[in-house]
């Protein structure tokens, strides 16, 4: 089965960040892939003292974060919008790793009072430096589709853009071919 992981990007107590992501997870095929969420509040701010891109890396939540990422097949990352941009956990989780994100498919879902455009605008330049291919994105708006507390009601056109990012990530994850003897 097909591994998809969502990530979580904010951190603070009380954010409806795993609202959003529970949401998602309810809208994947659960004929076509495992879900998993990430949550993000235990890593802590970048301590490596080597450059992520040799992979030398020397601690465990490190080591953990990387096996995460590296044993997904695809990943949706949930983010809202912090002063026009993405919030830090979520940058502080890219920049821990680099091999790791190389051809990753991943598609960005985003929130805030205008769908969190440039917060997934950006994230997509991020995930792009590191060579992630990311397939797209979609914004849930405030009052449209999630009320600021969470509360979800999503509209038709945004579960439409969900479920087309969900099948492009599918696309892109062959699934092993096993021999027959
Ligand atoms: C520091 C901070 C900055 C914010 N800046 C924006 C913003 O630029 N645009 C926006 O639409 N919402 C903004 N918001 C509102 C957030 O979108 C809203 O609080 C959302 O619930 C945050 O996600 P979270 O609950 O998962 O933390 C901001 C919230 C915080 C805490």
């Amino acid at each position: 089965m097909k591994q998809l992981r969502i990530v979580v990007s904010s951190t603070r107590p009380g954010r409806i960040g795993p609202k959003i992501a529970e949401w998602v997870a309810a809208q994947v095929p659960a004929s076509e892939w495992e879900v998993g969420l990430l949550d993000l509040s235990s890593l802590p701010f970048f301590d490596e003292e080597d450059m992520p891109r040799n992979g030398n890396y020397a601690k465990p939540h490190t080591k953990e974060w990387a096996s995460k990422v590296f044993e997904s097949d695809a990943i949706v990352i949930v983010t809202p919008q912090y002063n026009r941009s993405f919030p830090a956990p979520i940058k502080n989780a890219i920049d821990y790793l680099f091999a790791e994100w190389d051809a990753k498919p991943i598609a960005l879902v985003g929130y805030g009072w205008n769908g969190a455009t440039d917060a997934t605008a950006d994230l997509a330049k991020v995930l792009g430096h590191v060579k992630a291919d990311v397939v797209g994105s979609t914004g849930l708006v405030f009052t449209q589709d999630v009320s600021p507390e969470g509360a979800l009601d999503v509209t038709p056109e945004r579960q439409a853009e969900l479920a087309r990012l969900l099948e492009s990530l599918a696309t892109k994850v062959e699934e092993p071919v096993t021999a027959t003897v």
